[in-house]
């Protein structure tokens, strides 16, 4: 395997940074998540346009332009002849001292690629979904650390999958300060009630994310009205149906919440018709690696 390194392809065992990159010492840098289909980068663009909004958000300048940057997100599949998988974007603020100020990070940022295998939820869970738990560690507030920004600092949400996996759960239901819902650890959570499809809306915690706006806008191209609101645990408990949404794990279904079974404890029908929708657009929106 090779990594693109700041734009050198290297082997994997040579892909390796400082003990005193502050990616590493504070957490201080973002990344994304992205999948390839057949040769196709899923709306790269949008992955492109989110990491570079991460990065102003934290004053981290990215030293090459967004088109550069796609650029090498090709070459890193193309090296790798990855047709299918996953593609791991990380840029840190570089090498340090000790200390935490990044203006003393003088050599500017540190960027890798890694083009590889994907790493899903087991088949038996997309056949008969997810039973998943709220845990009590809260989502990030916005006035911290906002949760629309893809920082390394994942803490928060791997103390909520510490959770629910202690609670025998493979995924958390994380909710906000005010006890609305947030969204998962590292997915997004959508429900169907009545015919409409409902997920929190931004300013309740939770990440922007680009399988949830893709699922959003393929519902409204079937004509099935959304809505994004604030929304208790109450909704999801009372939902006909619940599936969490994100670039790994695609749409997966969700049948128990805190022990209440959703729906008719299956997987849904408008699910499974936007997740046909979904598979019907990977292969043709984004950056071909031709
Ligand atoms: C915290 C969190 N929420 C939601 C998502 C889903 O976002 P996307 O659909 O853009 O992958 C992710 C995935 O990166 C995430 O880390």
């Amino acid at each position: 395997m090779q990594i693109n390194l700041n734009g050198v392809m290297v082997p994997k065992e040579q892909a390796v940074v400082s003990v005193f990159d502050h990616g590493l010492l504070y957490g201080d840098g973002v990344f994304e998540g992205i999948r390839i289909y057949g040769g196709n980068i899923f709306k790269l663009g949008e992955h492109i346009d989110r990491l570079y909004d991460s990065a102003k958000a934290i004053m981290l300048t990215i030293p090459i332009s967004k088109k550069q940057m796609i650029d090498e997100h090709v070459k890193a599949a193309k090296a790798n002849n990855l047709m299918d998988g996953y593609i791991r974007t990380v840029i840190t603020r570089g090498v340090g001292d000790l200390g935490l100020d990044p203006k003393n990070c003088k050599g500017g940022t540190t960027y890798f690629i890694i083009a590889d295998k994907v790493s899903l939820y087991p088949a038996e869970y997309y056949e008969n979904g997810l039973s998943i738990t709220t845990v009590a560690i809260r989502r990030n507030m916005g006035e911290t650390l906002d949760p629309r920004i893809k920082s390394l600092n994942y803490l928060n949400n791997i103390l909520a999958k510490i959770e629910a996996n202690n609670h025998g759960s493979l995924e958390a239901v994380m909710i906000n300060q005010a006890g609305y819902v947030a969204e998962a650890t590292g997915d997004n959570i959508c429900i169907v009630k009545d015919g409409v499809l409902l997920t929190p809306d931004r300013a309740s915690g939770a990440l922007d994310g680009i399988t949830r706006n893709t699922v959003m806008d393929l519902a409204v191209e079937m004509g099935i009205k959304t809505v994004e609101k604030m929304m208790t645990r109450y909704d999801l408990y009372t939902a006909d149906e619940c599936f969490l949404t994100g670039t790994a794990a695609e749409l997966i279904p969700v049948v128990k919440v805190d022990s209440r079974v959703i729906g008719d404890g299956k997987p849904g029908v408008m699910m499974k018709k936007l997740k046909d929708a979904y598979h019907s657009i990977t292969k043709t929106i984004g950056v071909k690696v031709q």
